[in-house]
């Protein structure tokens, strides 16, 4: 087959992006095409890239309905910066792409003939390719498929030949046309206008209010921005997308409470990133890193995951923070004595944008302005949840409500 490979950081995937992929198609050049969100984008490090399953799972539900497209999420896997080169090795070794193609429906005898690799891009790409980390490498396993737009600037022919002269040898260049659709991610998020985008996508970035927190990307440090960064490739493999997208929702909401309480940013913001990493360990797995956080202290299976969870921060992810450990290890039920950490970590995992279980809207706007009549309300909730449901609250939760004034 010919396999056309598109790369990016979909941040977020607009028009421009589906009309490469459909041209490509379109053009006869290629049979497949297989869309690949970087995990660590070279050039983008930290804040200037949103964390990476928001950007596949927006990816993936954006070219859903398209026919001939798959989206890989094999820099998930993959150690270190996300290099096109270290891609291209992995993905276009027989077995990778085999096992690939079969597990999207393809037949075994198909999947496992010997395949054409293209790298779709944009024109612009050829007028700095030559300085791509091992470029020379790259067009050994790959022919670039340059998309040619209306009133195209570039005159892609010369520099076809200028990119020959660079390398010292002819290098594979093929052109198609696509419709001219200009559109920029950095545009979209600068203007926070969000056109020009499929449907799917918009609806993912109302779910999640992403692109909502620049004010935390702002006031988080550096290294906590990468750790969480890298944490949320971590977790992809750990957390089902429902889960993993809500972790990080929590993250960056408590994160944004932190910042409108006075408290540590870098701190709620990984706490509320890794609050729930235990939740889908089996219950063997959670009640023996359970009791080694916390004794019996938490038995109900339910709860498992929270003590756990920071036993697991601790020896997965090195973090040693008591803060965060006891923010984590207490979301489920509260304490006594609940720092400022603990209770935005206790409400946002509540209240995170794409929580539905009941009407937020009051909670969500308190919680901008008073985080203890948030906490309260929350907590009384919850409690009146358990209260109809006939169980019983744990005794932390007891002490949490004494100390907030419920009881
Ligand atoms: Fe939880
Ligand atoms: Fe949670």
């Amino acid at each position: 087959m010919r396999i056309g490979l598109y790369g990016g950081s979909f941040d977020p995937i607009h028009n421009g992006h589906l009309s490469i992929v459909r041209g490509a198609l379109k053009s006869g050049a290629v049979d497949l095409v297989i869309v690949i969100p970087t995990a660590r984008n070279p050039f983008k490090r930290g804040k200037n890239l949103s964390p990476a399953p928001y950007r596949f799972y927006m990816t993936k539900e954006a070219v859903e309905g398209e026919n001939k497209v798959i989206v890989s999420d094999c820099e998930f896997f993959m150690d270190g910066i996300s290099y096109t080169v270290n891609t291209l090795r992995h993905l276009t070794a027989k077995a990778t792409m085999t096992n690939l193609l079969k597990e999207e429906g393809i037949s075994d005898k198909k999947a496992a003939e010997a395949h054409d690799f293209f790298w779709l891009c944009g024109s612009d790409i050829l007028t700095s390719f030559d300085k791509w980390y091992k470029a020379d490498e790259i067009i050994s396993m790959v022919s670039l498929l340059v998309a040619s737009r209306p009133g195209e600037t570039i005159d892609i022919d010369s520099e076809r030949i200028r990119l020959g002269k660079a390398f010292g040898h002819e290098i594979p260049v093929l052109k198609f046309d696509i419709d001219g659709v200009e559109v920029s991610s950095s545009d979209l998020k600068r203007r926070k206008k969000f056109v020009d985008i499929p449907q799917e996508a918009k609806d993912f970035i109302k779910e999640h209010a992403l692109y909502s927190y620049s004010d935390v990307w702002e006031a988080v440090s550096d290294d906590a921005a990468n750790k969480v960064l890298d944490f949320a490739i971590e977790l992809y493999p750990i957390l089902k997308k429902k889960r993993l997208l809500h972790t990080i929702n929590t993250g960056l909401l408590s994160a944004h409470l932190a910042l409108n309480n006075n408290a540590d940013v870098d701190k709620a913001l990984i706490a509320g990133v890794l609050h729930d990493c235990a939740k889908e360990l089996s219950e063997e797995e959670q009640r023996d890193m359970a009791a080694r956080r916390s004794g019996d202290t938490f038995t109900d299976f339910k709860l498992l995951h929270s003590p756990a969870g920071a036993t697991m921060a601790k020896e997965k992810f090195g973090i040693e923070d008591e803060e965060i450990l006891n923010a984590i290890t207490y979301h489920t039920t509260g304490r006594g004595g609940m720092t400022t950490i603990d209770k935005i970590v206790y409400l946002a995992d509540k209240i995170e944008p794409a929580r539905t279980y009941t009407d937020l809207s009051l909670m969500r706007k308190t919680a901008e302005t008073d985080l203890d009549s948030a906490v309260r309300m929350c907590l009384k909730s919850v409690m009146g949840k358990f209260d109809k449901q006939g169980r019983k609250h744990h005794p932390l939760t007891n002490d949490f409500a004494r100390d907030m004034g419920l009881v």
